[in-house]
């Protein structure tokens, strides 16, 4: 990792960096600007082979405006995602990949049918199949396979979870199935007919999967992920508020809009520290 090209992920001041972008626009914008630097996907024009690039992808409302940004910026030929490898944090069990409520249609809507990954290289945890704790197995191992992931995105739920990593979940599990928060559920009820048809179990990544990527970019917007943001940043690692973990990380940055920056007790000295690391 040491040899790809990096400008902004230097901050080895704190262990979570905190960013913070005046609207959501922005936080996409620098989210864009800092996953196409830190992993090279500018367009080199060289025609030599370079080292495949692992991006851990998220999906959920938050890296939409990632995704427009990248999409964006393929279509005006600066980037590509042809050397990348991707694998996603997550799927419901009892969805199958072609609903639309899947994570594997989400993907393909929102980003893959657009740019120009090649289809093999990437990956969703696969549900459909009888053995839901073997899927889960072969998916960290494929994940392992291939290297470990250099970038992961991140979004946040409103009660600290990432991926589908819910409260009281191992701070160094593995990709698994796991079972979905009444909360959970209820913030996903408006992509299904009703509460009743959310799915009850996904597989996911797990804490201890994220951890190991290289480096990691959370993104979080909105006066509702304000709480979870002070509690994922300010307050005790803890179980019960699984995105603590991300305190321990040696290269992790959180990137927010204010509303989302609101409620943290010392964000003038995240501000700060900020202004003065981009001096230096
Ligand atoms: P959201 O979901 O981006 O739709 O708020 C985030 C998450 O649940 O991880």
């Amino acid at each position: 990792m040491e040899s790809k090209p990096s400008s902004l992920f230097i901050f080895a001041e704190e262990p979570v960096r905190i960013v913070v972008c005046e609207s959501p626009e922005q936080v996409a914008k620098a989210a864009a600007q800092e996953s196409i630097e830190y992993l090279g996907l500018a367009c080199s024009g060289s025609g030599q082979k370079v080292e495949p690039i692992v991006l851990g992808l998220a999906t959920g409302s938050t890296p939409l405006g990632l995704y427009e940004q990248w999409i964006e910026r393929y279509r005006a030929g600066e980037i590509s995602f042809r050397n990348a490898v991707s694998f996603n944090l997550d799927e419901y069990c009892g969805v199958a990949p072609d609903d639309v409520r899947s994570y594997h249609y989400f993907m393909q809507e929102n980003l893959f049918k657009h740019v120009d990954f090649l289809p093999q290289n990437t990956h969703i945890p696969k549900t459909d199949c009888s053995d839901l704790p073997a899927s889960a197995e072969a998916y960290e191992i494929a994940i392992n396979q291939a290297g470990g992931i250099d970038l992961q995105i991140l979004g946040i739920g409103t009660e600290g979870h990432i991926g589908f990593n819910e409260l009281g979940s191992s701070l160094s599990s593995a990709t698994r199935v796991k079972t979905l928060t009444a909360k959970t559920r209820q913030d996903n009820a408006r992509f299904f007919e009703s509460l009743e048809h959310v799915p009850r179990m996904a597989i996911t990544m797990g804490l201890g999967t994220i951890m190991n990527a290289r480096a990691i970019l959370l993104l979080a917007t909105g006066l509702h992920k304000a709480q979870t943001i002070r509690d994922t940043v300010e307050g005790p690692v803890t179980a019960m508020v699984p995105a603590s973990i991300l305190q321990f990380h040696p290269n992790a940055t959180i990137l927010l809009d204010q509303a989302a920056a609101s409620k943290l007790a010392h964000l003038d000295y995240y501000l700060d520290s900020e202004r003065n690391q981009r001096s230096l």
